[in-house]
């Protein structure tokens, strides 16, 4: 009785102070990519929740793509979500929360990652002939 009374208080002051009494609500998890946030077509990343406790249950998903969504169980307080044979398309933002045993739902998201596919063959594109080509541009010479 009491408990439930200074819950529903809670509940109101709570709402009130939104963003500085974080409290009520279990933490931001944090997500991270590796080896990095720009990977080329065809190669692998891996991104990587940690939550501020343990034994948590993760989801992955897409902003802008409600139908993703990934989900994995982790003892500790870090899954991975690899991503192998990088397609253009998983390019986007993504982020990622977690629940525990007793929370039920799902914490707040994490800071979205954008997530950059490069095409595979940009780096095989040498730019040398064009810094030729512009070094011998008459007008330069000209001068
Ligand atoms: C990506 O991961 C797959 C499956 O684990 C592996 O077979 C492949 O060699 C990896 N590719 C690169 C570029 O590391
Ligand atoms: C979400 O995706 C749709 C279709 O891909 C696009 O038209 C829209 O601009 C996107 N919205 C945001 C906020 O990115
Ligand atoms: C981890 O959580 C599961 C339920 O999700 C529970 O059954 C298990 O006992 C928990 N393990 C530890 C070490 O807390």
């Amino acid at each position: 009785m009491t408990t439930e009374f200074l819950s529903l208080l809670c509940l109101g002051l709570c709402l009130g102070y939104e963003g500085d009494k974080e409290n009520e609500k279990p933490s931001k998890p944090s997500l991270h990519a590796w080896p990095s946030l720009v990977a080329e077509a065809e190669s692998n990343v891996t991104l990587k929740c940690r939550a501020p406790s343990q034994n948590v249950t993760f989801t992955l998903r897409k902003v802008n793509d409600s139908a993703y969504q990934r989900k994995q169980s982790s003892a500790g307080n870090e899954a991975e979500f690899p991503f192998t044979d990088l397609k253009p398309e998983d390019a986007g933002r993504y982020f990622c929360a977690y629940k525990t045993a007793v929370s039920h739902e799902w914490s707040e998201g994490s800071e979205p990652l954008q997530l950059v596919v490069t095409d595979k063959h940009d780096e095989l594109e040498a730019p040398s002939m064009k810094t030729v080509a512009h070094v011998c541009n008459p007008r330069t010479v000209g001068r």
